[in-house]
């Protein structure tokens, strides 16, 4: 099973995506994990994209469709199909993820779009904390770690600042949408309500998933 993720920065598409992945065995694939995991590496690639992704701007659309390319020609993601998570964001990255996945003689089952109340966003990103050894994310209030949680193992996002999320939220807000009408024309969107509780949201995405 192929598909998309899709929502605004903070609309919980990480969470929902680890949680879709354990559940139907399908790989994650996340162009901004990409990125983050390229910045601490200090690749060339990830000095580039940090120089964008610090000021909330979108990595350069070559980039960022050359790495997808070559993620997904990759064979795990042919053997298990794959929850792209972040991407497209541009209706250039959508004609490119066409292009790609039909030279890969793939397609999409579904794109899960979730909506969440754009009140909610600040609040959520603010509050977002990262455990450094596993990468898994949390949130202080909504989502804190069962065991309680040491300030030190845990890390917040440089893009969080809430200076860079408004024009993270800016950017996205005006992107999106043409993508969104993109997938709409195909009849593959499935609106899925963000604003409940984490539980809530994957309960209804695992019903329109095991749908497809
Ligand atoms: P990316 O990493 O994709 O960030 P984003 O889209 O801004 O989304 P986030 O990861 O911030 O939010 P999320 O929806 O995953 O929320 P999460 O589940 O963590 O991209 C970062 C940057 O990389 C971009 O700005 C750009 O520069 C670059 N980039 C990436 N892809 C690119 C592309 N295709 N083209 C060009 N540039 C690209 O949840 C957020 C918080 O809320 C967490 O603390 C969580 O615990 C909590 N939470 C989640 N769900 C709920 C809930 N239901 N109720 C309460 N709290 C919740
Ligand atoms: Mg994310």
């Amino acid at each position: 099973m192929n598909l998309l993720i899709m929502g605004l920065p903070g609309a919980g598409k990480g969470t929902q995506a680890a949680k879709i992945v354990e559940k139907f065995g399908i790989i994650h694939i996340s162009t901004g994990d990409m990125f983050r995991s390229a910045i601490t590496n200090q690749t060339k690639m990830g000095i580039l994209a940090k120089s964008y992704m610090d000021k909330g701007e979108l990595v350069p659309d070559e980039v960022t469709n050359g790495i997808v390319k070559e993620r997904l020609a990759q064979a795990d993601v042919s053997e298990k199909g794959f929850l792209l998570d972040g991407y497209p964001r541009t209706i250039e990255q959508a004609d490119a993820l066409d292009a790609i996945l039909s030279e890969l003689d793939m397609s999409l089952d579904g794109v899960v779009n979730i909506e969440v109340d754009p009140s909610l966003l600040l609040e959520r990103l603010s509050g977002r904390i990262i455990h450094r050894e596993t990468g898994e994310t949390f949130h202080k209030v909504f989502n804190p770690p069962a065991a309680g949680y040491d300030e030190k193992d845990y890390y917040q996002r440089e893009d969080d600042k809430p200076e860079t999320v408004k024009r993270r939220l800016d950017i996205n807000i005006a992107q999106g949408t043409p993508i969104i009408a993109h997938y709409r024309k195909k009849g593959i969107v499935h609106d899925i309500k963000g604003n409940d509780e984490i539980d809530a949201v994957f309960s209804n995405i695992s019903k329109v998933i095991s749908s497809l």
